[in-house]
């Protein structure tokens, strides 16, 4: 008698053909695996070419009451597109068309497995573009950005990407498929459902078509580095920077730990001594771009920089992004053996508590004994704290993870979030209640109202029960766990 499980798989193969459905052990391997620390594998991996073969798939899992987690390029830092109870890895790369450009209307229509670059370069032509500039925007997709409310550079003047979701195309967990939100600017008729999609990582239904806002592209950019031989300093001069009004198209944080990782890989002239570094951005006429960079200069002289920076030369501008977007895998590279993990990963705190948010995170490292490098968008208060492990050494990890959990304690107490850009998935799931103490309990209850019998990427958001670690189901042998 076949279980629940391979009856499910034989009927999706009737929807999207063999070629399509795999339960081979090379590709169960291949998705077992995303840019987060853990591992867990799935029983099949189906790929659907469009949103009628997603309705007939969650028809299928409804019935026999089989987990099903989408899945776009599995860039996810903390395990959102791992499956982690098994069951059917929805992988949404075939559904890449863009349906609709619509630029007097401000929006595009677009599915989910296309990457935020290709949207972008169909957008280029038009001089338009979708702003939020992910680190790894050439390669993750648009439905894993909708699922995590993905962000990056330019979220501190254009936002995150459910300030850009104008409308969606969700299934349902039964198979249901509905169409939310709007083509319009705004509006004011009922619940935000789309907003709420945003965001929920696959756990509420699955994305199949997205309506994006589109913004013109600058006209001109110029940016402004300055470096500091004291981090909190590059802290300050940020906070001031946007309590004076100013909104930069970018503004980013490196400690010396990221500064040398950078420089590392990309060889771009960065001084290795410095212990901060900041990027700073403007956007818009060149007149009233060179007024602001002039501006943001004075503000942040006040902090004593060691030296600054001028550049409108794409080129330059090209090599500085190349080597900031390196820092996370370059990281890996710094100190022998030592491995860049995403745990404490990108907290979020209001503009005036960076500084505070700062020495507090490096002194818990010390605390624990944990290396750390310290970077991000610091303009809209999100940060980085990338923990450098032994990877097979059970006990580094039993100490980042009471390290990780002073760091979300110390960043709910300033008054923070504990992700501003990738989302909780598995791995920050134990931190959940210092953030939601209150409201934990209302999206358990809209989590159980839309998918009952919990089939849609469970395990994650802490949905489920109070989790209690993120040290077991790692990707890397540890003996012990
Ligand atoms: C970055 C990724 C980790 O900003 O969000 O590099
Ligand atoms: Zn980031």
């Amino acid at each position: 008698m076949k279980n629940n499980v391979a009856r499910a798989v034989e009927e999706i193969e009737d929807i999207v053909g063999s070629g399509n459905l795999s339960t081979d052990e090379a590709d169960i391997y291949a998705y077992s695996f995303d840019a987060s620390v853990h591992s867990s594998r799935p029983d099949a991996v189906a790929r659907p070419s469009s949103v009628e073969e997603v309705s007939q798939i969650m028809s299928i899992a409804y019935k026999y009451e089989v987990p099903v987690t989408p899945r776009g390029a599995g860039t996810s830092l903390c395990g959102a597109s791992l499956a982690w109870r098994g069951g059917i890895l929805l992988d949404m790369t075939r559904m890449r068309k863009v349906k609709d450009v619509r630029i007097e209307d401000l929006y595009v229509v677009v599915e989910p497995g296309l990457t935020y670059r290709e949207v972008n370069e169909a957008l280029e032509k038009y001089g338009f573009f979708f702003p939020p500039d992910p680190a790894s925007g050439d390669v993750c997709t648009i439905g894993g950005m909708v699922g995590c409310n993905a962000s990056g550079a330019h979220s501190v003047k254009y936002g995150a990407t459910r300030d850009h979701v104008l409308g969606l195309e969700v299934v349902l967990a039964d198979g249901r498929i509905v169409r939310t939100g709007s083509r319009t600017l705004k509006h004011s008729s009922g619940y935000q459902l789309a907003k709420l999609f945003v965001g929920s990582e696959g756990t509420l239904g699955v994305v199949t078509e997205a309506t994006i806002k589109v913004t013109p592209l600058p006209e001109y950019v110029s940016t402004l580095v300055a470096f500091f031989d004291r981090l909190e300093e590059a802290g300050r001069a940020i906070s001031s920077i946007i309590s004076k009004g100013l909104i930069p198209y970018s503004l980013e944080i490196m400690d010396n730990t990221c500064i040398r990782a950078a420089e590392s890989y990309a060889r771009i002239g960065l001084p290795t001594d410095a212990e901060g570094m900041i990027i700073v951005e403007f956007d818009g006429k060149p007149s009233v771009v060179s007024e602001q960079i002039d501006e943001a200069r004075r503000i942040v002289e006040k902090f004593e920089p060691v030296s600054l920076e001028f550049s409108d030369d794409p080129n330059r501008r090209m090599q500085l992004w190349k080597a900031r977007k390196s820092v996370l895998p370059a990281l890996s590279r710094l100190e022998g053996g030592l491995v860049s993990t995403s745990l404490a990963d990108d907290m979020v705190v209001p503009m005036s508590k960076i500084a505070d948010a700062l020495k507090a995170y490096n002194a818990i490292a010390g605390k624990y004994d944990v290396v750390i490098g310290l970077y991000g968008h610091a303009g809209d208060g999100n940060l980085h704290a990338k923990f450098l492990l032994n990877v097979t050494d059970l006990e580094s990890w039993k100490k980042a993870f009471k390290a990780c959990w002073e760091i979300y304690e110390r960043t709910v107490s300033l008054g923070g979030a504990l992700s501003g850009e990738h989302g909780v998935g598995f791995t920050k799931s134990p931190f959940m209640k210092l953030e939601h103490a209150s409201d934990l309990d209302v999206m358990r209850i809209i989590k159980k109202a839309l998918d009952p019998k919990n089939i849609l990427n469970p395990g994650k958001l802490a949905l489920e029960k109070d989790v209690d670690s993120f040290v077991y189901k790692l990707r890397y042998p540890v003996e012990g766990v």
